[in-house]
Protein backbone atom coordinates (compact mmCIF):
# COMPACT_ATOMS: atom_id res chain seq x y z
CA UNK A 1 0.00 0.00 0.00
CA UNK A 2 0.93 3.74 -0.80
CA UNK A 3 1.77 5.67 2.19
CA UNK A 4 -1.59 7.37 1.34
CA UNK A 5 -3.86 4.12 2.44
CA UNK A 6 -2.02 3.55 5.89
CA UNK A 7 -4.83 2.49 8.42
CA UNK A 8 -3.96 6.00 10.69
CA UNK A 9 -4.56 7.97 7.53
CA UNK A 10 -7.46 5.99 6.17
CA UNK A 11 -9.25 7.09 9.34
CA UNK A 12 -8.16 10.60 8.69
CA UNK A 13 -9.32 10.82 5.08
CA UNK A 14 -12.64 9.13 6.14
CA UNK A 15 -13.36 11.81 8.81
CA UNK A 16 -12.28 14.49 6.61
CA UNK A 17 -14.64 13.74 3.80
CA UNK A 18 -17.46 13.36 6.10
CA UNK A 19 -17.06 16.66 7.40
CA UNK A 20 -16.76 18.00 3.69
CA UNK A 21 -19.95 15.85 2.28
CA UNK A 22 -21.30 17.36 5.93
CA UNK A 23 -21.08 20.84 4.34
CA UNK A 24 -22.17 19.95 0.97
CA UNK A 25 -25.81 21.98 -0.57
CA UNK A 26 -28.51 19.55 -0.10
CA UNK A 27 -29.27 18.15 -3.53
CA UNK A 28 -31.17 15.28 -4.93
CA UNK A 29 -34.58 13.80 -2.97
CA UNK A 30 -34.73 10.28 -1.13
CA UNK A 31 -36.38 7.13 -3.06
CA UNK A 32 -39.97 8.26 -3.41
CA UNK A 33 -41.42 5.26 -5.29
CA UNK A 34 -41.07 3.31 -2.24
CA UNK A 35 -43.28 5.29 0.40
CA UNK A 36 -41.13 3.39 3.27
CA UNK A 37 -37.73 5.06 1.64
CA UNK A 38 -39.63 8.44 1.06
CA UNK A 39 -39.93 8.46 5.42
CA UNK A 40 -35.88 8.39 5.88
CA UNK A 41 -33.97 11.75 7.19
CA UNK A 42 -32.22 12.68 4.18
CA UNK A 43 -29.43 14.24 6.27
CA UNK A 44 -27.57 11.33 7.12
CA UNK A 45 -23.98 9.91 5.73
CA UNK A 46 -21.54 7.60 6.41
CA UNK A 47 -18.70 5.92 5.47
CA UNK A 48 -16.47 2.60 5.97
CA UNK A 49 -13.46 1.20 4.54
CA UNK A 50 -12.66 -2.53 5.31
CA UNK A 51 -9.20 -3.99 4.47
CA UNK A 52 -8.46 -7.38 3.21
CA UNK A 53 -6.11 -7.55 6.33
CA UNK A 54 -8.98 -7.16 8.65
CA UNK A 55 -8.91 -3.41 9.61
CA UNK A 56 -12.43 -1.68 9.45
CA UNK A 57 -12.30 2.47 9.52
CA UNK A 58 -15.35 4.43 9.91
CA UNK A 59 -16.66 7.66 9.99
CA UNK A 60 -19.96 9.51 10.36
CA UNK A 61 -23.08 7.21 10.51
CA UNK A 62 -21.15 4.12 9.38
CA UNK A 63 -22.66 1.89 12.02
CA UNK A 64 -26.09 2.75 11.15
CA UNK A 65 -28.26 -0.06 9.33
CA UNK A 66 -30.38 1.51 6.06
CA UNK A 67 -31.94 -0.42 2.98
CA UNK A 68 -29.54 -1.70 0.52
CA UNK A 69 -31.87 -2.38 -1.78
CA UNK A 70 -30.01 -2.82 -4.92
CA UNK A 71 -27.02 -4.05 -3.66
CA UNK A 72 -28.37 -7.08 -2.52
CA UNK A 73 -28.17 -7.91 -6.24
CA UNK A 74 -24.45 -8.43 -5.65
CA UNK A 75 -24.95 -10.49 -2.87
CA UNK A 76 -28.17 -12.55 -4.51
CA UNK A 77 -25.88 -12.83 -7.82
CA UNK A 78 -23.02 -14.58 -5.90
CA UNK A 79 -25.19 -16.96 -4.34
CA UNK A 80 -26.52 -17.99 -7.47
CA UNK A 81 -22.82 -18.13 -8.96
CA UNK A 82 -21.74 -20.45 -6.28
CA UNK A 83 -25.38 -22.91 -6.68
CA UNK A 84 -25.71 -22.47 -10.63
CA UNK A 85 -22.40 -21.95 -12.14
CA UNK A 86 -22.20 -21.13 -15.71
CA UNK A 87 -25.12 -22.13 -16.94
CA UNK A 88 -26.97 -18.82 -15.41
CA UNK A 89 -25.43 -16.95 -18.26
CA UNK A 90 -27.87 -18.73 -20.75
CA UNK A 91 -30.88 -16.36 -18.54
CA UNK A 92 -29.01 -13.19 -18.22
CA UNK A 93 -26.44 -10.96 -20.16
CA UNK A 94 -23.22 -9.29 -19.04
CA UNK A 95 -23.87 -5.90 -21.19
CA UNK A 96 -24.65 -2.40 -20.07
CA UNK A 97 -28.44 -1.55 -20.38
CA UNK A 98 -28.02 2.45 -20.92
CA UNK A 99 -31.76 2.73 -19.47
CA UNK A 100 -32.91 2.85 -16.15
CA UNK A 101 -32.55 0.35 -13.46
CA UNK A 102 -36.19 -0.19 -13.81
CA UNK A 103 -36.90 -0.50 -17.62
CA UNK A 104 -38.43 -2.57 -20.31
CA UNK A 105 -37.91 -0.83 -23.36
CA UNK A 106 -34.76 -3.50 -24.36
CA UNK A 107 -36.48 -6.79 -23.03
CA UNK A 108 -39.32 -6.77 -26.05
CA UNK A 109 -36.49 -6.54 -28.69
CA UNK A 110 -34.28 -8.89 -26.90
CA UNK A 111 -36.70 -11.62 -26.35
CA UNK A 112 -36.79 -11.72 -22.20
CA UNK A 113 -33.23 -11.72 -21.42
CA UNK A 114 -31.92 -9.03 -18.97
CA UNK A 115 -29.22 -6.88 -19.86
CA UNK A 116 -27.23 -8.23 -16.71
CA UNK A 117 -28.32 -8.86 -13.30
CA UNK A 118 -28.19 -6.10 -11.98
CA UNK A 119 -31.07 -4.31 -13.73
CA UNK A 120 -34.44 -5.35 -11.81
CA UNK A 121 -35.37 -7.64 -15.32
CA UNK A 122 -31.87 -9.32 -14.48
CA UNK A 123 -32.21 -9.39 -10.50
CA UNK A 124 -35.73 -10.63 -10.41
CA UNK A 125 -33.94 -13.82 -12.88
CA UNK A 126 -31.21 -14.49 -10.16
CA UNK A 127 -34.29 -14.40 -7.96
CA UNK A 128 -35.93 -16.70 -9.44
CA UNK A 129 -32.83 -19.16 -9.87
CA UNK A 130 -32.74 -18.97 -5.69
CA UNK A 131 -36.82 -19.58 -5.74
CA UNK A 132 -35.97 -22.58 -7.54
CA UNK A 133 -33.40 -23.73 -5.14
CA UNK A 134 -34.77 -22.33 -1.80
CA UNK A 135 -37.83 -22.27 0.12
CA UNK A 136 -37.07 -19.33 1.27
CA UNK A 137 -34.65 -17.39 -0.97
CA UNK A 138 -34.69 -13.86 0.50
CA UNK A 139 -33.44 -15.85 3.85
CA UNK A 140 -30.80 -17.77 1.79
CA UNK A 141 -29.08 -14.52 0.68
CA UNK A 142 -29.49 -13.12 4.46
CA UNK A 143 -27.73 -16.16 5.75
CA UNK A 144 -25.26 -16.27 2.89
CA UNK A 145 -24.44 -12.43 4.35
CA UNK A 146 -24.36 -14.06 7.93
CA UNK A 147 -22.24 -16.95 6.92
CA UNK A 148 -19.74 -13.84 4.65
CA UNK A 149 -19.93 -11.61 7.94
CA UNK A 150 -19.05 -14.33 10.34
CA UNK A 151 -22.33 -13.25 12.85
CA UNK A 152 -25.96 -13.32 12.68
CA UNK A 153 -27.38 -9.93 13.12
CA UNK A 154 -28.18 -8.51 10.11
CA UNK A 155 -32.16 -8.70 8.97
CA UNK A 156 -34.34 -7.67 6.55
CA UNK A 157 -36.65 -4.44 7.51
CA UNK A 158 -40.31 -5.96 6.97
CA UNK A 159 -41.67 -2.42 6.73
CA UNK A 160 -39.49 -2.07 3.70
CA UNK A 161 -40.26 -5.05 2.40
CA UNK A 162 -44.42 -4.97 2.69
CA UNK A 163 -44.50 -1.05 1.21
CA UNK A 164 -42.07 -1.91 -1.67
CA UNK A 165 -44.34 -5.33 -2.17
CA UNK A 166 -47.24 -3.02 -2.13
CA UNK A 167 -45.88 -0.99 -4.66
CA UNK A 168 -44.27 -2.96 -7.03
CA UNK A 169 -46.25 -2.69 -10.26
CA UNK A 170 -43.17 -1.65 -12.43
CA UNK A 171 -41.47 -5.28 -11.35
CA UNK A 172 -44.24 -7.35 -11.42
CA UNK A 173 -44.75 -6.17 -15.31
CA UNK A 174 -40.99 -6.78 -15.78
CA UNK A 175 -41.65 -10.63 -14.59
CA UNK A 176 -44.99 -11.04 -16.21
CA UNK A 177 -43.11 -9.87 -19.21
CA UNK A 178 -39.85 -12.39 -18.86
CA UNK A 179 -42.33 -15.57 -17.72
CA UNK A 180 -44.06 -14.57 -21.28
CA UNK A 181 -40.98 -15.51 -23.04
CA UNK A 182 -40.40 -18.21 -21.01
CA UNK A 183 -37.24 -16.93 -18.78
CA UNK A 184 -39.07 -17.25 -15.63
CA UNK A 185 -40.56 -20.48 -14.26
CA UNK A 186 -41.21 -19.16 -10.91
CA UNK A 187 -45.30 -17.37 -9.93
CA UNK A 188 -44.62 -13.65 -10.15
CA UNK A 189 -46.47 -13.15 -6.60
CA UNK A 190 -43.70 -15.46 -4.93
CA UNK A 191 -41.21 -13.97 -6.94
CA UNK A 192 -41.71 -10.39 -5.58
CA UNK A 193 -42.15 -11.55 -2.26
CA UNK A 194 -38.71 -12.59 -1.91
CA UNK A 195 -37.32 -9.70 -4.59
CA UNK A 196 -39.16 -7.20 -2.16
CA UNK A 197 -37.75 -9.33 0.97
CA UNK A 198 -34.03 -9.34 -0.33
CA UNK A 199 -34.14 -5.79 -1.01
CA UNK A 200 -35.35 -4.62 2.19
CA UNK A 201 -32.01 -6.61 3.89
CA UNK A 202 -31.01 -3.43 6.44
CA UNK A 203 -26.88 -3.03 6.93
CA UNK A 204 -24.57 -0.24 8.19
CA UNK A 205 -21.66 0.61 5.74
CA UNK A 206 -19.10 -0.91 8.24
CA UNK A 207 -20.98 -4.08 7.35
CA UNK A 208 -21.55 -3.62 3.96
CA UNK A 209 -17.66 -3.28 3.37
CA UNK A 210 -17.32 -6.46 5.70
CA UNK A 211 -19.46 -8.65 3.70
CA UNK A 212 -17.85 -7.95 0.01
CA UNK A 213 -14.35 -7.81 0.86
CA UNK A 214 -14.18 -11.61 -0.93
CA UNK A 215 -14.65 -9.02 -3.88
CA UNK A 216 -11.55 -7.71 -3.32
CA UNK A 217 -9.70 -10.90 -2.01
CA UNK A 218 -10.00 -12.98 -5.22
CA UNK A 219 -12.95 -14.53 -4.23
CA UNK A 220 -11.55 -15.59 -0.53
CA UNK A 221 -13.68 -13.96 2.21
CA UNK A 222 -10.62 -13.40 4.80
CA UNK A 223 -11.54 -15.29 8.09
CA UNK A 224 -14.13 -17.68 6.05
CA UNK A 225 -12.95 -19.10 3.03
CA UNK A 226 -13.24 -19.38 -0.36
CA UNK A 227 -16.71 -18.11 -1.46
CA UNK A 228 -16.28 -18.08 -5.60
CA UNK A 229 -13.63 -18.98 -7.51
CA UNK A 230 -11.06 -16.14 -7.85
CA UNK A 231 -12.07 -16.34 -12.17
CA UNK A 232 -15.86 -15.55 -11.14
CA UNK A 233 -14.75 -12.87 -8.30
CA UNK A 234 -13.22 -10.91 -10.96
CA UNK A 235 -16.17 -11.21 -13.25
CA UNK A 236 -18.52 -10.15 -10.61
CA UNK A 237 -16.03 -7.14 -10.56
CA UNK A 238 -16.31 -6.76 -14.14
CA UNK A 239 -20.18 -6.48 -14.16
CA UNK A 240 -19.95 -3.73 -11.28
CA UNK A 241 -17.60 -1.18 -13.53
CA UNK A 242 -19.89 -2.27 -16.28
CA UNK A 243 -23.53 -2.14 -14.76
CA UNK A 244 -23.18 -1.76 -11.14
CA UNK A 245 -24.39 1.79 -11.47
CA UNK A 246 -26.97 1.12 -14.26
CA UNK A 247 -27.10 4.04 -16.66
CA UNK A 248 -24.24 6.30 -14.74
CA UNK A 249 -22.30 3.42 -14.84
CA UNK A 250 -19.94 5.34 -17.38
CA UNK A 251 -19.95 8.52 -15.01
CA UNK A 252 -18.71 6.16 -12.40
CA UNK A 253 -16.05 4.82 -13.71
CA UNK A 254 -14.45 7.98 -15.18
CA UNK A 255 -15.04 9.42 -11.96
CA UNK A 256 -14.29 6.90 -9.22
CA UNK A 257 -12.53 4.46 -11.17
CA UNK A 258 -13.62 1.26 -9.30
CA UNK A 259 -16.04 -1.21 -9.27
CA UNK A 260 -19.33 -0.09 -7.37
CA UNK A 261 -22.87 -1.21 -6.73
CA UNK A 262 -25.77 1.45 -5.77
CA UNK A 263 -28.96 1.35 -3.89
CA UNK A 264 -32.18 3.37 -3.70
CA UNK A 265 -31.62 3.48 -0.06
CA UNK A 266 -28.32 5.61 -0.95
CA UNK A 267 -25.53 3.10 0.11
CA UNK A 268 -22.83 2.68 -2.64
CA UNK A 269 -19.93 -0.18 -2.29
CA UNK A 270 -16.98 -0.16 -4.22
CA UNK A 271 -13.88 -2.60 -4.77
CA UNK A 272 -10.66 -1.97 -4.58
CA UNK A 273 -9.06 -5.14 -6.12
CA UNK A 274 -6.46 -7.09 -3.65
CA UNK A 275 -6.66 -4.04 -1.19
CA UNK A 276 -10.21 -2.96 0.41
CA UNK A 277 -13.67 -2.40 -0.30
CA UNK A 278 -15.54 0.94 0.63
CA UNK A 279 -18.79 1.61 1.31
CA UNK A 280 -20.74 5.24 1.94
CA UNK A 281 -24.58 6.08 2.46
CA UNK A 282 -26.29 9.08 1.86
CA UNK A 283 -29.93 8.84 1.20
CA UNK A 284 -30.38 11.82 -1.32
CA UNK A 285 -30.22 10.27 -5.09
CA UNK A 286 -29.79 11.83 -8.42
CA UNK A 287 -32.32 10.85 -11.31
CA UNK A 288 -30.48 8.07 -12.27
CA UNK A 289 -30.97 6.23 -8.39
CA UNK A 290 -27.52 6.63 -7.43
CA UNK A 291 -26.69 8.51 -4.00
CA UNK A 292 -25.01 11.96 -4.68
CA UNK A 293 -23.21 12.34 -1.64
CA UNK A 294 -22.11 8.33 -1.38
CA UNK A 295 -20.68 9.07 -5.18
CA UNK A 296 -18.70 12.37 -4.27
CA UNK A 297 -17.44 10.81 -1.09
CA UNK A 298 -15.83 7.52 -3.33
CA UNK A 299 -14.91 10.00 -5.87
CA UNK A 300 -12.94 12.40 -2.89
CA UNK A 301 -11.79 8.83 -1.40
CA UNK A 302 -9.87 7.29 -5.09
CA UNK A 303 -8.65 11.20 -5.67
CA UNK A 304 -7.15 11.46 -2.46
CA UNK A 305 -5.55 8.11 -2.07
CA UNK A 306 -4.51 7.16 -5.88
CA UNK A 307 -6.41 4.37 -5.68
CA UNK A 308 -8.18 2.51 -9.28
CA UNK A 309 -8.19 -0.31 -10.91
CA UNK A 310 -6.73 2.33 -13.88
CA UNK A 311 -3.02 2.66 -12.69
O1 LIG B 1 -36.64 -2.99 -7.42
C1 LIG B 1 -36.44 -1.84 -7.04
O2 LIG B 1 -36.83 -0.88 -7.70
C2 LIG B 1 -35.69 -1.63 -5.75
N1 LIG B 1 -36.00 -2.66 -4.80
C3 LIG B 1 -34.21 -1.61 -5.96
C4 LIG B 1 -33.73 -0.60 -6.97
C5 LIG B 1 -32.38 -0.06 -6.71
O3 LIG B 1 -31.89 -0.07 -5.60
C6 LIG B 1 -31.68 0.58 -7.85
N2 LIG B 1 -30.43 1.17 -7.44
N3 LIG B 1 -29.92 2.21 -7.54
Amino acid sequence: MGPSTHAADITDLLQRIALDIAALPDEGAVAEYIPALARVAPRQFGIAVATVDGAVHRAGDADRAFSIQSISKLFALALALQREGEALWQRVGREPSGTPFNSLVLLERERGIPRNPFVNAGALVITDVLCRRYLQPERAVLEFIHRLLGRVGVGIDADVARSERQHSDRNAAIAHFMRSFGNLGSEVSALLDAYCAQCAIAMSCAELAQAALFLAADGEQPSHGRVLAAADARRLNALMLTCGAYDAAGDFAFRIGLPTKTGVGGGILAVVPGRMTLCAWSPRLDATGNSIAAAAAIERFTAETGVSIFR
